[in-house]
């Protein structure tokens, strides 16, 4: 069975997560998508905190049911659930809104979840919608009515205060309101699925699959990965240089850029990660910190690397200011980054990066990395618009060639 369920902005939400467990319960195919406001009611009435970061909200709602639950953004029109053609055997939006109500009774679409009911009213699907407001004015109960007529089942969650104790004595100041609002309303939605993940997450996520890092990069380039290294290094390091690698997770360029006769800084945010890079050298130095604040002075470097790890940084401009800031004039940078292929590999691409990692993903520990991978690959810009950045960030001669059939592309460029 396949359910769509809409989280909304309206109060209600322990009935979301009774539905969400039961669902799961019997092995659904669950299909999530929660509002803005819906995120914030969540965090509200189950958390008892309203600045949770939206991310950790889902995932906390999402809990144990992970296995069945696919998150998807609120304007993920790529969902299945988008569209006609995709078997669904149900949606359900609970708590639904009275805004959510006269948006779908006027028949129009801001988001996913307005997208998907307006599907199942057009496929003449089961759909059941969860308000919980009262009292209704005229313009409410007339949109019920339409939704009503055009097959919607309406179930009005039964009334009764279910909300932490906490939040019922304090509810959300209006300056929190605001606050939280305006954090929202700030830069793109955070997810898995987006691609998009606030650092701390992602922090989180490399710390939970540093066990298995190194086996995943060997398996699923095929080894070709090593080679990626070599020659990355081979076109910036040269021997005696002062060589930062950021984003340097378990460690493997870094030896590369070693081997190649640099001197060598790792960084990374990743306790974990640095620990198995800890564990492959003991010569190369080692640093917890920030690419987005490195630590360093400027001109400090003669070359910096980074493999795989530009795609992860929150602020991309931000990131390659800094590697440039801590490059000498002149001083040497390769970015190492998956790409998407164009001509005759692009479907063998996609179904390596869109199918089987996922799949990959659902067998291993912190599989929820390898949905995080194909989307943030899709979202990261593509190689004539990285050259383009790193020119903006100062950069010059800035120049890429394409790896592994097009999959891989090698930035690289010189400090001014
Ligand atoms: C895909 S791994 C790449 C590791 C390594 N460079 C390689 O070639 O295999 C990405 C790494 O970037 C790190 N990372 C992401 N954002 C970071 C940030 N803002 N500061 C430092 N490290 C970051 C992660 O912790 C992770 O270890």
């Amino acid at each position: 069975m396949r359910v769509f369920l809409g989280v909304t902005g309206a109060s209600g939400a322990p009935y979301a997560e009774r539905l969400l467990r039961a669902l799961a319960a019997v092995d659904c195919e669950i299909g999530l998508a929660a509002s803005r406001s819906g995120i914030e009611v969540l965090a509200t009435e189950l958390y008892g905190d309203p600045s949770l970061p939206p991310e950790e909200v889902l995932d906390r709602f999402v809990g144990t049911a992970a296995e069945q639950v696919t998150v998807y953004g609120e304007n993920d029109y790529r969902s299945p659930y988008a569209s006609g053609s995709a078997r669904v055997d149900a949606y359900v939006i609970c708590p639904c809104s009275m805004a959510t109500v006269g948006t779908l009774a006027s028949g129009a679409m801001q988001n996913l979840i307005h997208r998907a009911a307006s599907v199942a009213l057009k496929e003449r699907r089961k759909l059941v919608l969860v308000p919980r407001e009262t009292p209704l004015s005229s313009i409410h109960l007339r949109g019920l009515a339409t939704l009503h007529e055009a097959g919607a089942v309406i179930l009005f969650a039964p009334a009764g205060d279910r909300r932490p104790r906490r939040l019922r004595r304090r509810a959300l100041s209006r300056p929190d309101r605001d606050r939280q609002r305006a954090r929202a309303q700030v830069g793109p939605m955070t997810s898995y699925e987006s691609g998009t993940l606030a650092p701390d997450v992602v922090r989180t996520m490399f710390d939970r699959i540093a066990p298995i890092y190194d086996a995943m990069n060997r398996v699923m380039t095929a080894g070709l990965d090593r080679r990626w290294r070599r020659l990355a290094v081979r076109e910036v390091v040269w021997p005696g240089d002062r060589v930062l690698d950021a984003c340097c997770g378990t460690g493997d360029l870094a030896i590369e850029a070693e081997r190649r006769g640099g001197r060598v800084v790792g960084l990374d945010f990743s306790g974990r990660m640095l620990e198995r890079a800890r564990g492959k050298s003991g010569t190369i130095e080692w640093v917890n910190g920030d690419a987005l604040a490195l630590p360093f002075a400027d001109g400090e470097f003669d070359a910096a690397t980074v493999g795989f790890g530009i795609r992860n940084l929150e602020d991309l401009e931000l990131g390659l200011r800094e590697l440039g800031r801590v490059l000498r004039p002149g001083g040497r940078v390769a970015v190492l980054e998956i790409t998407r292929p164009k001509g005759l590999l692009r479907p063998f691409f996609r179904l390596w990066l869109d199918v089987l990692v996922p799949l990959a993903g659902r067998v291993l520990p912190g599989g929820k990395a390898y949905t995080y991978l194909p989307a943030s690959v899709r979202r990261f810009p593509g190689p004539e618009d990285l050259s383009r950045l790193l020119g903006q960030a100062g950069f010059q001669d800035v120049r890429f060639r394409l790896l592994g059939g097009g999959s891989v592309a090698l930035h690289t460029a010189a400090a001014s």
